[in-house]
């Protein structure tokens, strides 16, 4: 059988489960006093909580027999492997890779180690002062300029261990095409004190390419020589022959294999901005921390794996309750970037329309991940996630140890992100609304009028991990979570879940009509591009 009509029987049967699924989320709990304890699972320092999911024995359990059908295992053990997963870029995926611990085993962890001692002795001097900018004066600022997985990791990163950063460094990170985001940046920087890394895997990429240019020109401009620009730029790239077309001294580049997806590279030099700002042996506790989880990973059984897991209950809600988006909810201001993270590391990943085969799959793959830092989305959207209509699974992410010395505003943190999936789980009846308006004095006619409105379905389903300190370690933990859950999503889709052609084929549009500016614009283009290519660009003559 393929993997698409495994999926397909697997869906039918679990639509089946469903459709007999008479029980709620209150019940579950009402029936199961130990349900918490029973569906709770531990891993490199975090704890996952899934108790608040439309979930009992036998619904696991033929998740997992799906899990056995399509040998998950293997394919798990494959990724660690270095097969050839990305079927159709003919690469492994081995981003674990990045992360090993003691000695190199493999030619891979032998380039990585080597990396790995570039990025040390660079940080010593920068961190000395024994690496000078072109009038002589050591480097204070780290502008990171790439874009997508050359950004959003070590960007997540750098905010979310704010506590571990030096005083003498502070790294900057510049990603859109949008010149104000370079002039932003750059407007406040000394140039002599101001170090430049151009991070791009493929060093092609628009945007990184363009913003390094203008970065070179303002580095000019401000006095350096072209032959101090070397002082002042350095690169982590594959494509080591166009970053030395660029200008960069070939000492200066810190390697990336094909074997890394972008999205996965925040192990890799594209980490070099965390290990600037937070010191070399803060960088390399986060390595080990995902190297927790990749044993955890590696290891344990399909049915206490916590990356597993976490797929399995999304491809029951995917496939099987409608739910298109999944909202994450860290609370943890310094995690505020963990959405945006996770939308590539999903989104980019598993927004596929066809099978490893090639053959088009007839079921819904990847879904809408969105979020925010709690509590501040409990008073933008998560109305909706109470009372709208479509069943949206919640990640809620609490961290047990306060991240600030306000331990009371800790606390109410910690109750904030208890109480709300304890309002997803319970909601509010019609029974309960009616008393709740008649205890307060309502009339029987206000009581008839304003309990529909109060009614909250309830039935919502959550995780909640918990995160033991937000620190290194522990980041570095949690990230690989997020990064095996999704592997496995593409493993019980049937997809390959790093190649990302959808995204090719908008770098190559955009090209095309940047030449059309002022030119000659193609007859058979649709009539709106041609319309909005004359509206908006036509000024650039
Ligand atoms: O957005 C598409 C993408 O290819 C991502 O996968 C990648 O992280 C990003 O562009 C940046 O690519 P590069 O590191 O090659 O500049």
């Amino acid at each position: 059988m393929t993997s698409e009509s495994l999926a397909v029987s697997a869906i039918a049967r679990l639509q089946a489960h469903q459709q007999q699924h008479k029980w709620s989320l209150r019940e579950l709990f009402a029936t199961q006093a130990d349900r918490a304890v029973q569906f709770s699972t531990a891993a490199a320092g975090l704890q996952l909580d899934y108790s608040k999911n439309h979930l009992r024995d036998d619904t696991l359990q033929l998740l997992l027999e799906y899990a056995a059908e399509i040998d998950l295992s293997q394919q798990i053990a494959d990724l660690f492997a270095g097969a050839n997963i990305n079927n159709t870029e003919h690469r492994p995926a081995l981003h674990t890779a990045l992360r090993f611990q003691g000695e190199p085993r493999n030619e891979h962890e032998q380039a990585v180690a080597a990396c790995r001692g570039q990025m040390r002795r660079f940080c010593e001097q920068i961190h000395s002062g024994s690496w000078h900018g072109f009038t002589g004066k050591p480097i204070h600022h780290i502008v990171n300029i790439g874009i997508g997985g050359s950004d959003l990791g070590p960007r997540m990163v750098v905010e979310a261990l704010r506590p571990w950063q030096r005083d003498d460094i502070r790294v900057h990170f510049v990603a859109n095409i949008d010149g104000a985001d370079l002039s932003d940046t750059l407007a406040a920087l000394p140039a002599e004190n101001t170090l430049f890394i151009v991070a791009s895997k493929s060093f092609s990429t628009l945007e990184t390419r363009q913003n390094a240019l203008s970065a070179r020109q303002w580095m000019l401009e401000a006095g350096c020589s072209d032959k101090d620009l070397a002082k002042h730029f350095v690169a982590v790239s594959s494509n080591i022959v166009a970053a030395q077309d660029f200008g960069i001294a070939a000492e200066n580049i810190f390697p990336m294999w094909d074997w890394v997806g972008g999205r996965y590279s925040l192990w890799s030099a594209i980490g070099l901005p965390i290990a600037l700002a937070c010191g070399y042996d803060t960088y390399a506790q986060l390595l080990a921390g995902a190297n927790d989880m990749d044993r955890h990973f590696a290891s344990a059984p399909l049915a206490d794996n916590m990356p597993v897991l976490m797929a399995l209950l999304h491809f029951w809600y995917r496939q099987c309750w409608g739910a298109s988006s999944q909202v994450v909810l860290p609370y943890a201001q310094r995690l505020a970037k963990f959405p945006a993270w996770l939308q590539q590391l999903d989104m980019e990943s598993l927004g596929k329309s066809a099978a490893r085969d090639g053959q088009p799959v007839d079921y819904p793959t990847g879904s809408v991940i969105w979020g925010t830092e709690g509590s501040n989305g409990q008073h933008s959207f998560h109305q909706l996630l109470h009372q709208g209509t479509d069943l949206i699974p919640a990640d809620f992410i609490a961290v047990k140890q306060p991240t600030s010395k306000l331990v009371e505003q800790h606390q109410w943190l910690l109750a904030c992100c208890i109480s709300q999936s304890q309002a997803l789980l319970r909601g509010k009846t019609l029974h309960e609304a009616r008393e709740e308006l008649e205890q307060q004095g309502h009339t029987h006619r206000e009581v008839h009028a304003l309990a529909p409105h109060k009614v909250v379905p309830g039935n919502r389903p959550s995780n909640t991990l918990i995160v033991e300190k937000l620190d290194p370690q522990h980041l570095g933990a949690l990230l690989a979570l997020y990064e095996h859950k999704v592997f496995v999503g593409g493993c019980l889709l049937g997809i390959n879940p790093f190649d990302q052609w959808g995204v090719e084929l908008g770098k190559l549009l955009g090209a095309g009509i940047h030449a059309a500016i002022g030119g000659e614009v193609p007859e058979d283009w649709d009539g709106s591009t041609r319309n909005l290519l004359q509206q908006l660009l036509a000024t650039n003559d």
